[in-house]
């Protein structure tokens, strides 16, 4: 008899360090990090803009923000840096004992966001973030991870996740034609992407892009000057249809969050 397959829910207890360091240690994962940051401040700029509640100079902006699948940290520690409050949740307690050090002032949680015991109870958020989560996920953890994380948004709230592991891309592409089909398979669409993102009543707000050249973590190419500037020059070009990395800024429209209101009160 065959053993059932594990949820992704299980896929870092255990782990940690060894997860946290390949951010600093892999140059394409680092390249990749760095992009990221550039959108997630990209994000954050936003609610300085004109119509958002402004923060008494001095002050953080008056950000309540979630790192969904917080991991080691390494989002939420980048983000908590301009936010007024900063929470992390995350199943893996081996992965929080690292975020415990990379981002000391973030509350953190262990339990699991489809669970309606978790302990973030009723909380809403400004901003929540899921990074390296959705298409790593099982597709029923993918719709019950993203309903929890609406009900967890403010109206006018935005989700930011990304999409690392794009099939449309260049090198999963390549991958399945080297290999007949037989590899390049795992990831996410980006029609499942769009669908998980309607289904849960957001509305996507814009889509950057990284990673076009098709390199693997392992196989690295160089010189690498030459590949990063390219792939630096490539975020700013149409060309989300062969790229690894999408990242999707969502929203959540005030109309839709009041008329789940009225829904729940019915
Ligand atoms: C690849 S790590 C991503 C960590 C971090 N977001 C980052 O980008 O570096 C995915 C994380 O999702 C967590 N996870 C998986 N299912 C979860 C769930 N249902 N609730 C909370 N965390 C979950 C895992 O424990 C793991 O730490």
């Amino acid at each position: 008899m065959s053993s059932p397959v594990p949820s992704y829910r299980e896929s870092h207890l255990g782990r940690g360090v060894d997860y946290h360091d390949r951010f600093t240690r892999n140059c394409r994962r680092r390249m990749m990090w760095q992009i990221e940051q550039g959108v997630l401040d990209r994000v954050l700029d936003r609610f300085d803009e004109p119509g958002c509640e402004p923060a008494a100079s001095g002050t953080r902006p008056p950000i309540d923000y979630l790192d969904f699948a917080c991991g080691t940290g390494r989002v939420l520690a980048f983000v908590s840096a301009r936010t007024a409050s900063a929470t992390g949740i995350d199943v893996s307690g081996s992965m929080l004992d690292v975020a415990k050090t990379t981002a000391p002032s973030a509350e953190l949680v262990m339990g699991d966001i489809t669970h309606e015991s978790n302990t973030l109870g009723g909380r809403t958020f400004d901003l929540i973030t899921a990074f390296r989560f959705f298409p790593n996920a099982e597709p029923s953890l993918r719709t019950e991870a993203m309903q929890a994380l609406v009900s967890h948004l403010k109206p006018e709230g935005r989700l930011v996740f990304n999409n690392h592991r794009c099939l449309s891309s260049l090198r999963k592409r390549l991958v399945r034609g080297l290999t007949l089909g037989r590899r390049g398979r795992s990831g996410m669409t980006r029609d499942e992407a769009e669908q998980l993102v309607t289904s849960g009543g957001l509305e996507i707000e814009r889509i950057e892009h990284a990673g076009v050249i098709p390199e693997y973590e392992r196989l690295i190419l160089r010189p690498r000057w030459i590949v990063e500037r390219v792939e630096y020059l490539a975020t700013r070009l149409p060309l989300a249809g062969i790229a690894e990395n999408l990242v999707y800024v969502c929203r959540r429209p005030a109309a839709a969050a009041a008329a789940d209101r009225i829904r729940q009160a019915a």
